[in-house]
């Protein structure tokens, strides 16, 4: 018998006091330290943990997303697919995530809501992030941030950079007769559905073998706003399903208020060219 056969673990390093070990790589100690219940609810922990995975992957898509905006910005369109794709997976992940959350129900919830004050997602800076780099640029919920200096760096900062569609809309027009400049596209303000670009998708849209990146770009773009939609409504659905109609820790008029959030388009302009097709 060979030492694999009687020890199957037989070569693994085992002493780490002068190796990286892989607690010490992912820095296991400082996350799994971060759950720190404020009640003794059984529940608050999924909630926290579910809250927790949540930014982690939104750290990630935002990573993902500023390079897909860089290769993008330089006309770079197949290596942006990559990371856009993964953008998309990343929110089918969330959607998943959903499904663990919702066997939380409203009396184990109601356990330890009051320990929450008034800390809500609405306050997640990533979230914004992710909405402001995408080009939904609504800057009045900034106001929340005021508190803390650095995360309103990195939402003003965001702000002067061009958004992912804006980038998008930049190679679209180099590669088209079309009579709109991407450049003057406002930074700080949500992007508004423009007929020009409307006309310039229909282009591509109309003729995809002519134009096949930018109809892959615009079909990732459209995946992507799906999958996007698709944790709005299952955010909306979880809340219903959890506090009704109540207020929002947050605030807001909570489910009233994430049902009005259905309606934002992100990018507009690639929903509303199917219509004329
Ligand atoms: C029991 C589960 C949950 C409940 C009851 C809940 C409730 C709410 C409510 C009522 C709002 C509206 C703002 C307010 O007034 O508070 C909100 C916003 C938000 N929540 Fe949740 N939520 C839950 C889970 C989650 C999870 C797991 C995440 C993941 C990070 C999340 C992220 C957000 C974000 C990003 C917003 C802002 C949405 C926007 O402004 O469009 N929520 N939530």
């Amino acid at each position: 018998m060979n030492d694999t056969k009687s020890d199957p673990t037989s070569g693994a390093h085992m002493s780490f006091s002068d190796d990286m070990s892989y607690g010490d790589y992912l820095q296991l100690g400082s996350i799994l330290n971060a759950q720190q219940p404020l009640s003794d609810a059984h529940d608050e922990m999924l909630f926290i943990i579910q809250h927790q995975t949540s930014e982690l992957w939104m750290r990630l898509a935002l990573h993902e997303i500023d390079a897909a905006r860089n290769l993008l910005a330089r006309h770079e369109l197949p290596p942006a697919f990559k990371m856009l794709t993964r953008v998309s997976r990343i929110f089918d992940q969330l959607n998943s995530a959903w499904d663990v959350l919702r066997t939380m129900t409203p009396s184990e919830y109601t356990m330890f809501r009051e320990t929450l004050g008034k800390s809500s997602g609405f306050q997640s800076h990533q979230y914004r992030l992710i909405e402001f780099a995408l080009g939904n640029r609504n800057t009045s919920t900034m106001k929340v941030h005021e508190h803390s200096p650095e995360v309103l760096e990195l939402l003003n900062d965001e702000l002067t950079k061009p958004s992912l569609y804006h980038v998008a809309l930049d190679a679209l027009s180099s590669k088209l007769e079309i009579g709109f400049d991407p450049d003057t596209l406002p930074k700080d303000a949500p992007h508004r559905s423009d007929a020009a670009i409307v006309d310039a998708w229909s282009v591509v849209y109309k003729s995809p073998e002519k134009y096949w990146s930018l109809y892959e770009l615009a079909e990732k773009l459209v995946d992507l706003e799906d999958y996007f939609r698709r944790w709005r409504f299952n955010h909306v659905t979880t809340v219903e399903r959890i506090i009704g109609f109540k207020r929002g820790t947050g605030g807001t008029s909570g489910v009233k208020y994430l049902r009005a959030m259905l309606e934002v388009e992100l990018f507009p302009e690639l929903w509303n060219l199917r219509g004329g097709l």
